[in-house]
């Protein structure tokens, strides 16, 4: 892989951080053409800003709860984040519901993972909330970030089976798992300059996604319109 040129991105968390590991690994390795510029938390006590140090990324806090409205918290997050000129920006579990000023800002340049096949099971409590749905199938979507939460459009999903006897503990995990692939796939895919946003239509490879691609319980990954495995 050109070690020319690596794409600015930053990172944006609320916890433990192991999606934002995944991309540090993919970074340090090179297997991922990116310039992790920062990680931005708006917890203090979020793991992940531990992971970001021992790499040697700068890291930032921005505490939601400093600022009383949420428009002067995204006005300083937006500052914050402006200051290294990312080209994306990565929501890896990051907790907060943004406004579509500080969205706009981002459109076509914001990923988010999300844990449920979307558009089912937006919002919290995805693993319970698909264990009380009798569900068999569960898994994990990586989309472009629009004003509706988790609503942008969809890029890649991971699925997953619901198991006899799962928790929402166990299944949690095992959409984990899948989460630490597709991310960095997604991830891989715009840096390369293979993905990309026009209006609400997903572009790989040129052509429009007529679906999102789908990496199957068996680790089969699944294109329409894509010209390259990833
Ligand atoms: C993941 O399940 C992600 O899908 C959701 O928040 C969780 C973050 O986990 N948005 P981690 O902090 O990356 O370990």
């Amino acid at each position: 892989m050109s070690e020319a040129f690596r794409l600015p991105v930053v990172c944006l968390i609320s916890g433990r951080g192991t999606n934002l590991q995944c991309l540090i690994d993919g970074w340090a390795t090179g297997e991922l053409p990116v310039e992790l510029c920062a990680v931005i938390s708006n917890r203090p006590q979020a793991a992940g800003l531990a992971r970001a140090e021992r790499a040697g990324i700068r890291t930032e806090v921005v505490d939601h709860r400093d600022f009383t409205e949420r428009g002067a918290f995204e006005q300083a997050l937006r500052s914050r984040i402006d200051a290294y000129s990312p080209r994306l920006v990565v929501l890896a579990g990051f907790m907060r519901v943004l406004g579509t000023a500080f969205v706009d800002a981002y459109r076509g340049r914001m990923l988010n993972i999300h844990p449920s096949l979307l558009p089912e099971l937006p919002g919290l409590d995805t693993h319970r909330r698909a264990l009380d749905a009798d569900s068999s199938e569960h898994g994990a979507s990586v989309h472009f970030v629009s004003p509706q939460v988790d609503g942008g459009p969809v890029v890649v999903q991971a699925r997953v089976p619901v198991l006899a006897g799962d928790t929402p503990e166990s299944l949690a995990a095992r959409v984990l798992e899948r989460e630490h692939i597709i991310l960095p796939a997604a991830v891989r895919w715009f840096a390369q300059g293979r993905l990309r946003l026009e209006g609400e239509q997903v572009y790989l490879d040129d052509r429009p996604l007529t679906s999102p691609v789908i990496l199957d319980a068996q680790g089969q990954w699944h294109f329409e319109n894509a010209r390259e495995k990833p």
